[in-house]
């Protein structure tokens, strides 16, 4: 079928939840997509920041070709060993001692949400259950994760949300410490935020946040679903502001596309989820661990990370560039290759031309271009992006 009769099928059958973009993707390879027509488009979304390593990575495609013959799912009822292969690659780059896989980063932080309330009400006292997260945040779908989430667009529609979630304004340390109450057990941020528009914090807002949570007592989670797994540069995006927190939740890059979510926490608090405390049927199951066993590797195996640096500043100077030419581009921000680009008006325009021209971008917030390409990005595909966006520019 081409990409038409697919599009109608969708039209008949799917719901109609995303507003999808004319776009039948049939197969991928590096930073490439092909259409189901047979057309090429270069991809700087990376299904949104999980194609980290790129469109079927042959580390990943062999890891989930010889787990597919072996085992592709079990339970958690027993021991899983490429689950124990990953908790442990995360926990010894990390801060964590240990780890908890679910399906996606909404679960990843619907657990943590959970811990942090379970492990605060044991220490403290049933009292102690709410959480302040950040204005124009982004934590996920699910009631709890939409009841966290700082964005009113996300909420609307499905009162009454979940009681016990309170939202400061991003990057203000002080209005963070007023909103404290003797109900308050954890805080929950973005280390840079996403959905909210690539928002980068002052470079001593997490060391105030981490100190106040350590004068009150609460437990400091970061939900790293977008920015982590080498997104910045670094495999978590907090080791720039180099503060730990107490649980960190990751999802979308972890498994080189296969669907996973991942909480990790340190010991004293990943005590309190006993058995039959939590839990997930598909949560970590031996076809998407092993996936992510061959990802992690990847990144330290490949220069992932150095190659995010370099090419991350390559792109941005060549972003601050187009600045100067266009008055248009307010601002042009971000670390490593999680780049957005203010613009002065709606960027969905750009975003529909760039698509027809066989390039893959994205929005945030309405106004600021995202540019979260696969972390393998060469200058050469970068020059080609920047020659189709600066033609568009022109145009406008
Ligand atoms: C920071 C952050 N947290 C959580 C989520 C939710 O992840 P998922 O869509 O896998 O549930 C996202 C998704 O965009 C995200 O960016």
């Amino acid at each position: 079928m081409n990409s038409q009769q697919w599009m109608e099928k969708a039209d008949r059958y799917i719901m109609k939840t995303y507003g999808r973009y004319p776009l039948v993707p049939v197969r991928g390879e590096g930073c490439s997509l092909w259409d189901a027509d047979g057309k090429r488009y270069l991809d700087f979304l990376a299904g949104v920041a999980v194609n980290n390593l790129g469109h079927c990575h042959p580390r990943v495609v062999a890891a989930l070709q010889k787990q597919a013959a072996e085992l592709i799912h079990c339970s958690n009822y027993y021991h899983i060993p490429s689950q124990i292969e990953l908790a442990e690659l995360l926990c010894d780059r990390s801060f964590a001692d240990r780890a908890f896989f679910c399906n996606s980063g909404a679960e990843a932080n619907e657990a943590a949400i959970k811990l942090a309330r379970k492990y605060s009400r044991e220490k403290f006292g049933t009292d102690r259950y709410e959480i302040i997260t950040a204005l124009a945040s982004f934590h996920g779908r699910t009631m709890a994760t939409v009841s966290a989430t700082g964005q009113e667009k996300v909420q609307k529609f499905f009162d009454p949300l979940l009681h016990g979630f309170r939202h400061v304004p991003f990057n203000d340390a002080d209005l963070l410490r007023r909103a404290i109450t003797p109900n308050t057990c954890a805080v929950m941020l973005e280390p840079i935020q996403g959905e909210g528009g690539i928002v980068i914090p002052s470079p001593d807002y997490f060391r105030e946040v981490r100190r106040i949570c350590d004068e009150h007592r609460l437990l400091l989670i970061f939900d790293e679903v977008q920015v982590g797994m080498g997104r910045t540069g670094r495999l978590f995006a907090h080791e720039h502001f180099a503060v730990t927190p107490d649980i960190m939740t990751l999802a979308k890059a972890l498994a080189g596309g296969a669907p996973i979510g991942c909480m990790l926490a340190k010991e004293e608090v990943a005590a309190s989820f006993g058995p039959g405390t939590h839990g997930s049927t598909f949560g970590g199951n031996p076809l998407v661990t092993a996936a992510g066993v061959a990802t992690v590797r990847a990144i330290f195996a490949e220069g992932i990370l150095e190659n995010t640096i370099e090419m991350g500043e390559y792109l941005m100077g060549r972003l601050e560039q187009l600045k100067k030419k266009f008055p248009m581009i307010v601002e042009v921000r971000g670390i490593g290759l999680m780049i957005g680009m203010e613009l002065s008006v709606p960027a969905g325009e750009i975003v529909a031309r760039a698509l027809t021209q066989g390039l893959l971008l994205n929005v945030a917030q309405d106004t600021v271009l995202r540019f979260v390409p696969p972390l393998i990005v060469t200058s050469v595909e970068i020059d080609e992006m920047l020659q189709i966006l600066e033609g568009i520019l022109a145009e406008l």
